[in-house]
């Protein structure tokens, strides 16, 4: 793996395995300061003010949040154990709406609970953290497979454009969407990677400009509405995406501004793929309608970033922080386990 991303560490369990420690992606990329987290209140705070953020790395994030939480309950009481385990899941899993991989890893961390009824408060203490770690094992597993995978569909030299973060950040290691970039850039493919700068939190300028700089890559930042522009000249040849939950007829919620990428490139002729591991496929979702859309405050479009606050006092803002692509405009869903193409899922 690329050394200088190694050495960042989103998620992780300190040496004791009493706290979670994320690295705080709201001081990216000015300061690299981890942070510690013990409380439910703390991960939950973590989570919604996006210090940890994209959808597999809020997944860890809670897995780990969950168990650090629940080690501390002082009880031999199987029922009162898991009373208290099922509030601290139902406040987790409030924090952020749209991404499954946080309510998915919360009921995973359940199921192993209800699978051994006759354990101990200590074995299930035990059995929480295997399955903790085994969320984040498996997350980097997948991210490798999810590289590996996209990278056949790439070719030497190409222009890549991508949206938000699905890097080495939003994930265990590597990422989803960035992941191809990375195992190209191991081998020598030399892409050329365009980076929206991702309004109004600007993940793109602040987090995917910094991890790809880091590691090497050859990354050009552009604003949200250059996208057209890049296109048109001929520089772009693949759209590589994340996603936050694949609905069963593949229409792919992710991050605010994906749909209109996926517009543009089915206007100029670019093939649009969503990279994602199959965590964030969510089989009991219909369809992108179903998908719960967090909205976020105003304050992140009229003031955050800025100076001096660029809107007008009291004027109405709407802050959706995702959207839908419908499966029609995606040329294929990337996952570790294959190729999905839009005429066979
Ligand atoms: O609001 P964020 O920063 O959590 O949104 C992140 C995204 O939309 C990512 O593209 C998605 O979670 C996939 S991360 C591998």
């Amino acid at each position: 793996m690329i050394r200088a991303l190694s050495e960042l560490r989103t998620v992780c369990l300190n040496e004791r395995g009493d706290t979670v420690v994320i690295l705080d992606q709201t001081q990216l990329p000015g300061k690299e300061v981890y942070v510690t987290l013990s409380s439910p209140e703390a991960v939950w705070d973590a989570i919604y003010k996006l210090k940890v953020r994209g959808a597999p790395a809020i997944g860890v994030a809670a897995a780990y949040g969950i168990y650090v939480c629940v080690r501390k309950i002082d009880t031999l009481d199987n029922s009162v154990f898991m009373n208290e385990f099922g509030k601290i899941k139902r406040y987790l899993a409030s924090s952020r709406p749209t991404a499954v991989n946080l309510t998915a890893a919360l009921d995973r961390m359940e199921s192993v609970l209800v699978a051994h009824p006759f354990a101990s408060v200590r074995e299930w203490k035990e059995l929480l953290y295997k399955e903790a770690v085994s969320i984040r094992e498996e997350d980097a597993a997948a991210c490798l497979r999810i590289g590996e995978n996209g990278l056949r569909l790439l070719r030497p030299g190409m222009g890549i454009l991508t949206h938000c973060n699905a890097g080495h950040l939003a994930v265990s290691a590597y990422g989803t969407a960035l992941s191809p970039i990375y195992l190209g850039q191991e081998r020598g493919y030399r892409f050329k990677v365009f980076a929206d700068e991702t309004r109004p939190l600007l993940q793109g300028a602040r987090l995917t400009a910094y991890e790809l700089r880091k590691a090497g890559v050859d990354v050009t930042l552009i604003c949200d509405n250059m996208a057209s522009i890049v296109m048109r000249k001929g520089w772009i040849q693949a759209v590589l995406v994340g996603c936050d939950r694949v609905a069963s007829n593949g229409d792919v919620a992710n991050k605010i501004g994906t749909s209109g990428l996926a517009v543009l490139a089915h206007y100029y002729g670019i093939p649009f793929y969503v990279l994602g591991p199959m965590s964030t496929i969510d089989p009991s979702c219909p369809n992108g309608d179903s998908i719960v859309i967090e909205e976020r405050g105003a304050e992140e479009v009229t003031e955050m970033w800025y100076k001096q606050r660029m809107a007008p006092e009291e004027v109405k803002v709407y802050n959706p922080a995702f959207d839908v692509t419908p499966h029609e405009l995606i040329t294929a869903i990337i996952t570790e386990n294959g190729i999905f193409y839009k005429n066979n899922h």
